[in-house]
């Protein structure tokens, strides 16, 4: 038999099953055996992962590169969003296809699909996003689901932006969408809320970042949870609620599992790293997102649901501005351009603050930034998971070196971070995407273009239409 092309030896595998000590066979970009330590195997190269865990490569399934939004378009390109993510041990990525004027659902999928293609260096996919839900772009979804893309984006907000749909326009897309076998994600605030809220605070002269946050508390984020959790359970759609940021927004979602409906939902690593108390500092406007953070405590529950499964995983949301976008803004939050970085640091905060400080285990850690976006959208077993078959992406991590996310040490152009003051302990030292050395001792060695596209399959479909309930 030929030569393997590597041989990753000695190291702690996360397996489904758990942690195990075997050696990891590669072979023309796939995970060719699974072998007992020391079993040898002739390679071509070999790799000593000896005190070091091994862990499939991360999957961040939201994040936002050169996205026309807020008057500009978010800073990181397709290249460097790719190259951040590789060195943060993720080895793909799932963006989204917004519809720009005119275009339909497929047009916008076929434009993004080209950009992203010429400069993409880990493996990506795109969710559709629909902002402009006419009869041709429903009538597109099934064709999307089989280009490959079974999954849409649906704004309950950001009407100012031409983003937010109807609830009519979200209810009947959804009916579409389960017909499809797809999925949809919604980003759940109440518009009508939020706006009055927006309000209210300018009024009062609340107009710093913090205002912000007040002018959309957690209420916000709970009833338009509810309110599509109904709409899954009414049209039988599986639903993927994006950025949970409260523990009004967990609670929505508990209450929206079970009953024959799939509900499922992410957080993000600044909801876990940060609470509201940044907004008032100096640098408030870098931190302004929405959903916004919240108040002290709070990052303790998301952590908590983490743990529990009724979160079921982490995705960036990265959305980085440059800071004129941001800082405009300090003095009418209305202007921040909403958003943050974090393809990077996704998975080493989550590993650091969750795994090192044992809120988490290592294979939730592995279920939540891997497998867990893979089987939600798609890319299961290929991607997510370290067995045979699956494509060789590989990260190991060594859990004793340390990391300050300092601008010096980021892959970004824009001019700040939100994590330097953040000691990260646990690194991914190097990566193989489908059995590439891609990042070798936290050195990036990758062209630019040679990520691929990954045709995602149709989720399984466990949600029903709930006539009990209607
Ligand atoms: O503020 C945020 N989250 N910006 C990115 C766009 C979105 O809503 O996901
Ligand atoms: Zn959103
Ligand atoms: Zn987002």
């Amino acid at each position: 038999m030929a030569d393997l092309d590597w041989l990753i030896y000695g190291g702690t595998v996360i397996l489904p099953t758990g942690a195990a000590h075997v050696d990891l066979g590669v072979r023309n970009g796939i995970i060719e055996c699974l072998l007992a330590p020391g079993a040898g195997g002739s390679a071509r190269r070999r790799y000593d992962a000896s005190g070091r865990f091994v862990i499939p490569g991360g999957v961040d399934a939201h994040v936002h590169f050169e996205n026309p939004s807020m008057g500009t378009e978010t800073a990181h390109s397709f290249r460097l969003g790719t190259e951040a993510a590789l060195l943060g041990g993720t080895t793909t990525i799932i963006d989204f296809a917004f519809q720009s004027e005119g275009e339909s659902l497929l047009e916008a999928i076929e434009r993004r699909r080209r950009d992203a293609a010429k400069q993409v260096a880990c493996d990506f996919s795109l969710h559709g996003c629909l902002t402009s839900p006419d009869e041709r772009s429903i009538n597109e979804i099934p064709e999307a689901a089989s280009l490959g893309i079974p999954s849409v984006k649906f704004f309950m907000t950001y009407r100012q932006e031409g983003w937010a749909v109807s609830d009519d326009q979200l209810l009947t897309a959804m009916r579409h969408l389960a017909e499809a076998g797809g999925i949809a994600l919604v980003h759940a605030e109440n518009d009508e809320l939020l706006r009055t809220g927006i309000e209210k605070c300018i009024a009062r002269g609340d107009t710093g970042p913090g205002g912000h946050a007040r002018s959309r508390p957690p209420l916000i984020e709970a009833e338009a949870i509810q309110r599509a959790v109904l709409y899954a359970r009414e049209s039988g759609c599986d639903l993927f609620i994006v950025h949970v940021s409260s523990r009004a927004g967990v609670e929505a979602v508990e209450m929206g599992q079970g009953r024959g409906s799939v509900v499922l939902a992410e957080t993000c690593p600044h909801y876990l790293a940060f609470d509201d108390s940044v907004l008032d500092g100096p640098e408030g406007h870098r931190y302004v997102m929405s959903p916004p953070l919240r108040p002290a405590g709070n990052p303790g529950a998301l952590w908590r649901a983490l743990a529990s499964g009724v979160l079921s995983s982490v995705g960036s949301d990265d959305a980085a501005y440059f800071e004129k976008f941001k800082v405009r803004g300090k003095n009418d939050f209305r202007k921040i351009a909403n958003g943050v970085p974090g393809v990077q640091i996704r998975m080493p905060l989550v590993f650091s603050d969750g795994v090192l400080k044992r809120r988490i285990s290592i294979e939730r850690f592995v279920e939540i930034c891997c497998a867990s976006p893979a089987k939600t959208f798609g890319l299961y077993p290929r991607k997510g998971v370290i067995d045979v078959g699956s494509d060789a992406d590989i990260v190991v991590i060594d859990a004793h070196a340390t990391w300050q996310p300092d601008l010096a040490h980021m892959q970004t152009n824009i001019e700040y971070t939100l994590y330097e003051h953040v000691q990260i302990t646990g690194i991914p030292t190097d990566v193989w995407r489908r059995g590439e050395l891609v990042v070798q001792n936290g050195v990036l060695d990758v062209v630019p273009g040679s990520g691929e596209f990954v045709a995602r399959h149709r989720t399984e479909r466990h949600s029903t239409i709930d006539d009990v309930a209607f």
